[in-house]
């Protein structure tokens, strides 16, 4: 017997923004961080959150239901805690907060990605820039406020990727990292905590550097993490023995992609290594439904900046002069995409 075909999936995609927009707006409303390590009631929640009632069971509850809230008690009595994975990324008190991915998300992307339709019969960008034009670093770095947020989004989506990087690849033989775009500095405070024989350069915008310095000191490590302010694609890169470039080339189309490739390996002595922690899609183009989303939402933002395969990153390398490949994979749907000189 032919099975008959199953609406499931299409109709758990099609609402598949409900319960997104359920989680964005619990981080946007600080609900998280509200609850802490406490349990509060509905109304007591709903009073500090400033909820009218007419939602605040719906919301509470559906929280509960998508496993991003715990509740003792059913009803009135109900008290409402935070699960163990939103006390640890959730809640802003805590080190490993990622809640500033979820807020860009709800603040910048949720809104622009309502034009994905436009995006694809124009191939223009979509966010604040599809009016004016202008470069969207710039445009982002004029308001301080979207500046942090942006920088924020940035440790969200990579955090745990440095993680698993500094867990997987063989630093041992290397001394110097040059981390190009290293916006707060994650990858050289995260690779470096675990590696104490590494010095680092976290390369950015002049906008950038007091936010990265200020994460730096925090975490006692300007000793061995030196901010370096630049333009990457009129400097020169900082030499070292292993250049990083996370979800760098993505933002860019493919003549800025080999140029800043080419940069790269120029600051590379022999045997040295370029490592891009991006999105990285299969060769196949089937598999990472997350990339290929990725460089959807790269349109979205730049239009003509696209991720790509592991065979692209090999292809571009090796016509620059790179002699040996690897691909490493880190958490969920990122790789760490490895070239040597
Ligand atoms: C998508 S973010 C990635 C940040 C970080 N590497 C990561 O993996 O999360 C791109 C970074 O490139 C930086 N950037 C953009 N244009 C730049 C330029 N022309 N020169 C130097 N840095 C630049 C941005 O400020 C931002 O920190």
């Amino acid at each position: 017997m032919t099975q008959q075909p199953d609406p499931g999936h299409i109709l758990q995609t099609a609402t598949a923004f409900w319960p997104s927009k359920v989680l964005l707006t619990a981080v946007q409303l600080d609900l998280f961080s509200v609850l802490g390590e406490r349990a509060m009631t509905a109304s007591k929640l709903g009073e500090v959150l400033g909820l009218h009632a007419r939602g605040t069971y719906d919301f509470l509850d559906a929280l509960v239901a998508l496993k991003f809230l715990q509740r003792d008690g059913d009803g009135a009595e109900g008290k409402y805690k935070n699960t163990a994975e939103t006390a640890a990324f959730l809640d802003r008190h805590s080190p490993t907060y990622i809640g500033g991915l979820a807020k860009m998300l709800n603040s910048r992307l949720f809104g622009f990605w309502n034009d994905l339709g436009t995006a694809l019969k124009t191939g223009q960008p979509q966010n604040e820039i599809k009016h004016n034009g202008k470069p969207l670093f710039s445009e982002l770095y004029a308001n301080p406020d979207r500046l942090v947020e942006f920088l924020e989004a940035m440790t969200g989506f990579q955090a745990a990727n440095f993680a698993q990087l500094a867990a997987k690849f063989d630093f041992s033989g290397y001394k110097t990292v040059s981390d190009i775009g290293g916006a707060l500095a994650l990858l050289s405070r995260i690779v470096g905590a675990r590696h104490e024989h590494l010095t680092f350069t976290s390369f950015d915008l002049p906008p950038v550097a007091p936010h990265a310095q200020a994460r730096i000191d925090a975490d006692g490590m300007s000793k061995r993490i030196q901010v370096v302010e630049g333009d990457f694609f009129t400097d020169p890169f900082p030499k070292a023995d292993v250049i990083t470039m996370g979800n760098i080339l993505h933002d860019w189309n493919l003549e800025r992609k080999k140029l800043l490739i080419k940069k790269a390996y120029d600051a590379l002595p022999d045997g040295g290594a370029l490592i891009a922690i991006e999105n990285v899609i299969d060769d196949a183009r089937r598999e990472n439904a997350f990339g290929l989303m990725m460089s959807l939402n790269m349109l979205i933002e730049f239009g003509d900046a696209f991720d790509y395969t592991g065979q692209d990153f090999r292809d571009w390398c090796g016509e620059i002069g790179f002699r040996r490949f690897d691909m490493l994979t880190l958490a969920g749907p990122t790789s760490a995409a490895v070239a040597y000189k």
